[in-house]
């Protein structure tokens, strides 16, 4: 299941396989949890899509404390809405674009699906840690 020939990363212990990818393209909302002054905050994100296997592009259209907390700590957490289909938990660092080639993809992507929206910035998230949640006793576990 899994991509054991990469090791190109730095700092990424484990790629997003095929499944992953696949799972966080189709399903229609991601949780995005983010904290900053100690106080976590999750949301569903319906634009959320990878790019590659350590990297998936969240579209900012109505980040309100999402946002702030980015900007004070970029450290965020996903998991796909439909957790028994990919039972992992995404754990990384984002960088926010309000210019250039992935905020104009991400306004390209967001207005091609619903025309009145305008994207304020496209999130990067860089996958660095990979956990499971599976019910069991990986529950938790690292995966690498
Ligand atoms: C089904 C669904 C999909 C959503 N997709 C997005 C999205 O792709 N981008 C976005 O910025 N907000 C999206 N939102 C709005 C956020 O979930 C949330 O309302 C917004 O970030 C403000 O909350 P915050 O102050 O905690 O950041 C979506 C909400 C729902 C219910």
């Amino acid at each position: 299941m899994f991509n054991d020939s990469y090791n190109i990363n730095g700092g990424l212990d484990m790629p997003m396989s095929k499944e992953m990818m696949d799972a966080i393209e189709k399903d229609n909302v991601v949780f995005l949890s983010t904290s900053a002054d100690n106080i976590p905050n999750v949301v569903p994100i319906g634009f959320a899509r990878p790019l590659d296997d350590e990297n998936i592009l969240l579209v900012d259209n109505f980040m309100n404390k999402t946002r702030d907390n980015l900007e004070k700590n970029p450290k965020a957490a996903i998991v796909v809405r439909d957790a028994s289909k990919c039972p992992y938990q995404f754990k990384g660092t984002v960088e926010i674009f309000e210019s250039g080639k992935y905020f104009d993809d991400a306004v390209d992507w967001a207005t091609s699906v619903m025309s009145k929206l305008s994207p304020k910035a496209a999130i990067l998230f860089k996958v660095e840690q990979i956990y499971s949640v599976q019910p069991g006793p990986d529950a938790g576990k690292k995966v690498d």
